[in-house]
């Protein structure tokens, strides 16, 4: 018997896209991004994000379609991201989603954007071992998850207490005078820079965090700090080391990030690691992860950078492994759900 074809639907946030899987096999993928219209203003303008997602749904749907060489009669299941995210955005997606469903009497099912981010790494590596432990750095997440069971729902062990990693990046790429987003930017200055420069705080490390926050991350002490070392320099009116700066700030948060992901896969004797979201597209976190895991005999699956960042390929994957596991559809009523809590895989 082959396997269903799944199409999923993105647009949490400012990428409306659209993917086609079959099994964990990527067929077609297809992407419209707003993101430089949100450029000038820093960040993403929601409604800006909401009427891009507009424009582009109808043809990002046909060209994921095309991309895959089948039609909408084809599609076994359709699959959207109902949540978290922007209630404007997110509502464009839901309503196209229930408006093909219903139209080519399509089986949907709303799911879960983070859980998305971990899935989608099936598409790479093939079925996730279970239990694995997820960390998921997004630009409005950074969370560590125990995943035992991906189509049932995951165990949050740890998050951020404060600014989520690619937020972080985002605000010190400001800083530094680099664009948005700021992850791409520190990335590429961070290449010609030392990362052991400049020592930068390491949030929640120190014993006395540990003992309540072993699992979580703080950002913004680390954010601060960047900004007070700027000025400083600017103040004496010295030129700012970018190159530097940008990649001891990324190390501060690689460092992190690797050692609580490690403690926590060591902590429930876990053998696989995924990362996922945005921030898991930055090339001194998978080379740090691979280096650090390999000494502990812990797998690192990290997708590639084009899967890490949103798309409607992760959509797909994460309904394909929910049809696989014969989890029932949702209800063509089902609502977008901006909080939707992590432990909420699909609803
Ligand atoms: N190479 C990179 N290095 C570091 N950060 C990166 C890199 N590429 C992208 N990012 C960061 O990833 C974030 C975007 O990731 P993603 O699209 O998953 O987030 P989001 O969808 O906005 O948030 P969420 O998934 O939490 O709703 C941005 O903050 C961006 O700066
Ligand atoms: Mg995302």
């Amino acid at each position: 018997m082959t396997e269903p074809l799944v199409l999923g639907i993105e647009t949490s946030c400012d990428e409306t896209g659209v993917g086609v899987v079959r099994g964990h096999t990527l067929l077609g993928d297809a992407l419209a991004s707003s993101v430089d219209e949100h450029a000038r203003f820093g960040g993403v303008v929601p409604e800006v994000a909401s009427r891009a997602h507009l424009e582009a749904i109808v043809p990002t749907m046909q060209r994921a379609l095309d991309d895959a060489g089948v039609t909408l009669a084809d599609i076994d299941a359709i699959a959207v991201t109902a949540g978290p995210g922007l209630a404007g955005a997110l509502l464009v997606g839901v309503a196209a989603a229930k408006g093909y469903a219903l139209a080519a009497e399509k089986p949907i099912y709303g799911v879960n954007h983070l859980a998305a981010h971990v899935a989608v790494d099936t598409l790479e590596h093939g079925p996730l071992p279970e239990p694995a432990i997820a960390l998921l750095v997004s630009g409005g997440h950074s969370s560590l998850l125990l995943v035992d069971d991906l189509a049932a729902g995951v165990t949050p062990l740890g998050a951020t207490i404060d600014d989520a990693a690619g937020e972080a990046f985002d605000k010190v790429a400001r800083l530094l005078g680099l664009p948005f987003p700021g992850g791409p930017p520190i990335d590429r200055a961070a290449r010609e820079g030392d990362g052991a420069s400049i020592v930068f705080p390491r949030g929640l490390t120190a014993p006395k965090d540990l003992a309540r926050h072993r699992f979580d991350f703080s950002f913004s002490g680390l954010k601060t700090a960047v900004a007070r070392w700027v000025e400083a320099r600017e103040r004496m009116g010295e030129p700012v080391p970018v190159a530097h700066v940008a990649a001891s700030f990324q190390e501060a948060v690689c460092d992190v990030l690797t050692a609580k992901a490690i403690d926590a896969c060591r902590e429930r004797g876990v053998e696989t690691l995924v990362i996922g979201g945005g921030v898991a597209a930055n090339s001194r976190l998978r080379a740090l992860a691979e280096e650090r895991c390999a000494k502990y005999g812990i797998t690192v699956r990290v997708p590639r950078p084009k899967l890490c960042t949103d798309n409607g390929a992760m959509v797909a994957a994460l309904g394909s492994h929910l049809v696989a596991a014969g989890v029932a559809p949702s209800r063509l009523d089902l609502p977008a759900d901006s909080a939707m809590p992590l432990t909420t895989v699909s609803v």
